[in-house]
This record gives C-alpha cells, structure tokens and sequence, in this order.
C-alpha cells in the first residue's frame, strides 16, 4: 500500500482543497500517514498571502531536499497558492521537487500520478481555470464535527495589496446541485456542523441563485445542525442574508467582517469599496438585526503611505466597533499587486509598533466583549479536547467564541448548555448547566 502525508498552510480553502486532494489520492490507492518518515509521497499545500508563509515553504523544501537524498524514491509534491511564484524556481533549481500544481489543477493528480510510475520528471501545471470548481468530487474529510464544504472560488475584488487575484484566478461559483449533495453525503458521514468557504463567499452567484438562497437551502438539510460561512466582503453583505440568517435557527450568527483600515484615504488606496463609516454603519446595521451576532475582522497596519493619523482612523474603527475577535498583520509587499508600486513604504519599525497597538487594543476589547457573557447560559457544540486538560472539552457558541469547561459525561456532538463563569484570554470559560439540561429534557 503506498501512502502520502500532507501538510496545509493558509486559509480555509486550502484546508479544503488538502482534503480534495485526499479524496483523489484515496482514488490512485494511497492512505493517509501522519509521518512524512515512511511517506511514498509528500505534499506541501502552500499559501502565498504574506512573506512569512513563504519563507516557512522554503525552509521545508530545505528538509525535504534532503530526505530526497536520503530516498530518491520518494515523490514530493508542491501545491496550493506559492505554486505559480515558485514553478520557475522549482524547474531550474528544485529538481528534487517532482510535481508543482496550482489550486486548478488537482483533478489531474490520480493522472500525473500514474505517469510518474514509468517516468520521473518535474511536472508543473499551473493554468489558471475560469470553470473549475471540483464539482462532482467528493474531499476525504478529517473526523470531527465541522465539515468544510467550497461554494466558489477565486476572487475579483482586486483589493491592491492581495495576491488571491493571481494565485487563485477568477471568481466562480458551483451549481447549488452540486453543493446540496455534498452537505447531504458530509451529514450522513456522521457532520452536524457545515462551514461554507469562498474567498468572497457571500458573492456566491450560479445561475439565479445568490448567497442568501444557498444559505436557505442549505439551513433546510436535514441533520444540518450548524451552518457557518467564511469570508464575506463587506459589499456584498445584504438584508436578505442578514434576515436568513436571524430566520433560520442553524445559521450561526457570526460574521466575519474583514475592516482592512479605517482610513477613508487608506480604504480608497486599498479599493475596498467602502468608507469608514459605511463599515461602521454596516457592523451597526448587522448588530441591529442579529442582535447576539459574533463580530471578527481582519486588519492591516502600515499599508504604503499610511500615516499615524490615518492608523489613529483604524484604531477609532476598532474602538466604536469593539469586535469580538481580530487577525491583525503587518502590511507585506507581494510582487505582483498593485501596492508594491505604490511610493512611501512604511518602515519594519513603525509596522511592528502599529501591529503592536492593534494587538493590545484587540485584546481589551475580547475580553471587554467576552466579559459580557459571564453568567449566561449559551449552547455550546463539543467540538474536541481543551489544548490544557484531558478532562475538559472546547467547543463554540453560536457567535464562535470557544468555551472551555469539564466533561463530566458529555461527548463530541453533543449540544450542551454551559454556564459562562470566568472570560480569559480569547476564551471562555464554564460550567455544564445541568439544571437546565434536566429541565429541556423534562420539556
Ligand atoms: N477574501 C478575504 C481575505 C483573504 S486573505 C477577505 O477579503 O476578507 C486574509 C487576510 O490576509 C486579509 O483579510 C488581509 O487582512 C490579510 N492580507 C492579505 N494580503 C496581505 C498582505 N499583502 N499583507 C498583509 N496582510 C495581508
Ligand atoms: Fe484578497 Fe480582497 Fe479578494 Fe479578499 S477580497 S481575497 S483581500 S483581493
Ligand atoms: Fe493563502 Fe491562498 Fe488562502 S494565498 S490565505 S492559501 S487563498
């Protein structure tokens, strides 16, 4: 039996496609190992979103280029988004790397495969596709509650700083057909949770059917406990999948709502397309009609040109919002994007200092935030052991913040009721509320 291991960077869709690439793998007759020791095949499924994820890929080609030495039998494989930056590299230096395959190019996987069975040589498929979207092949999932399930791909957005454009091509969407077989086939592998992924998911758009429809029709699944969805932009945020979401009990409320910057200057810089007070309107406005709704962001310090007080803007942002939760990143330059052009890059020293505020800033406001739910009771999906004690469970409320608290005789899958008694950290913290559970059982 011939076996692979597969290590994923990045977002979401990457581990999606991992998962896809699984499925495929399955199919040439290869099982999964957690050692890359005793792997006939490795693959990097790699992201390309900010240098650091790039110098990590090629630290690691370091390590498996020595393995290579030591096993020229082995194959090793790069994919996922560094692909198109790394191809001529890999062609004229990297000849230990047999296969180099962009996020479009998976369904020729079993194929390449078989090739490379009577002749070893560095296969690279890059091409970029305007209709793949992997309809029709079904991922090999890793166990646990959550199952991710891509709704489109690509994005064209365009926002000047971000790579996706490039390393994932155009936006495409995939028949609701299609998707509704694949949540019916995860919920009869034993999934409660979906989570719906796309670069701009909530641009969803097949034939007549937009975001807020798959999410109606998705919610009307039987055995479909929860539904997620990431990332939205801004824009494409409406009423009608705000109301779907407050109508429909399975649809978590939580929306992640990436700000980018506060500057209206910054925003344009960037081609968001929106100003600062639309997005405080529209955190408002979702707030308003899901009143309990979990709010995330994404955020950039130091874009080019970006003065203190445009970053005071972003801070100001931060303090009308209060979000639940925050990524914050240091502006990095990627060749290709419209932002690297751009004149008055901002220095590492000023970026580090930015980035720094924005992390304390973030950090009072999730406890500011969570703070707020001590007391309560809130139903939480045990999702799986706590990272401190094997006596405690994580799993998330319906507005995705984690609730640590102890097991007593409760299992992964269950739904639980769980007093809120202590806010640490990015978490919470809690005690099973029995009484209420004896009482719903009653009821
Ligand atoms: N489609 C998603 C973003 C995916 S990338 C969206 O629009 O929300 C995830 C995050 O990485 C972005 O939201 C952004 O905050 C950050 N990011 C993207 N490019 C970056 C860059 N060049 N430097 C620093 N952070 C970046
Ligand atoms: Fe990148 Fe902007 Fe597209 Fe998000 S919307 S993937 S940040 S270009
Ligand atoms: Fe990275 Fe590609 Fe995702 S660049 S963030 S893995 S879409």
């Amino acid at each position: 039996m011939k076996t692979y291991y597969i290590e994923t960077y990045g977002c979401q869709m990457n581990v999606a496609d991992s998962e896809l690439v699984a499925g495929l793998l399955k199919q040439s007759g290869y099982t999964p190992t957690n050692s890359e020791a005793d792997a006939n095949a490795i693959f990097l499924n790699t992201c390309a979103i900010r240098e650091h994820a790039e110098d990590k890929i090629h630290s690691r080609l370091g390590t498996l280029k020595k393995l290579k030495k030591e096993r020229p039998e082995i194959l090793i494989g790069i994919l996922g988004c560094m692909a198109q930056h790394v191809k001529d590299d890999i062609l004229y230096n990297k000849s230990y790397v047999d296969f180099v395959l962009g996020p479009d190019s998976y369904r020729h996987l079993p194929s390449l495969l078989k090739r490379q069975e009577y002749k070893r040589d560095s296969i690279v498929d890059t091409r970029l596709s305007k209709f793949e979207v992997y309809e029709n092949l079904f991922p090999s999932r890793k166990e646990g509650v959550n199952a991710w399930v891509s709704i489109m791909r690509g994005c064209d957005k365009f926002c000047t700083f971000c790579i996706v454009p490039f390393t994932r091509g155009r936006e495409r969407s995939r028949n609701l057909k299609s998707i509704i077989e694949e949540v019916e086939q995860a919920v009869d592998e034993g999934f409660l949770e979906i989570t719906l992924l796309g670069q701009n998911v909530n641009s969803y758009k097949s034939n007549k059917t937009r975001f807020p429809e798959l999410l109606n029709s998705i919610s009307e699944i039987k055995g479909v406990k929860r539904i997620r969805f990431t990332s939205p932009h801004p824009k494409d945020i409406n009423d009608e999948m705000l109301f779907v979401m407050r109508d429909k009990s399975n649809i978590c409320n939580s929306v992640h709502l990436p700000l980018q910057a506060g500057s209206d200057r910054i925003l344009k810089k960037m081609n968001r397309t929106y100003t600062k007070s639309e997005f405080i309107h529209l955190a408002e406005h979702i707030r308003n009609v899901l009143p309990n709704c979990g709010l995330s962001t994404d955020i950039i310090a130091g874009f080019p040109s970006e003065t203190d007080k445009d970053f005071e803007d972003t801070l100001d942002v931060m303090e009308q919002i209060i979000f639940d939760s925050a990524f914050t990143f240091k502006y990095s330059p990627r060749p290709g994007t419209k932002a690297t052009e751009y004149s008055n890059h901002i220095s590492e020293k000023v970026k580090d200092d930015r980035l720094q505020k924005l992390i304390k800033l973030q950090q009072s406001h999730t406890i500011k935030r969570n703070e707020k739910e001590i007391s309560k009771v809130v139903k939480v999906l045990v999702e799986k052991n706590s990272k401190k004690s094997n006596q405690q469970w994580a799993g998330r409320t319906d507005a995705n913040k984690w609730v640590i608290f102890p097991k007593k005789d409760t299992q992964i899958g269950d739904f639980v009721n769980v007093k809120i008694v202590d806010a640490r950290g990015i978490s919470l913290f809690g005690e099973l509320d029995e009484k209420k559970e004896i009482s719903s059982a009653i009821i």
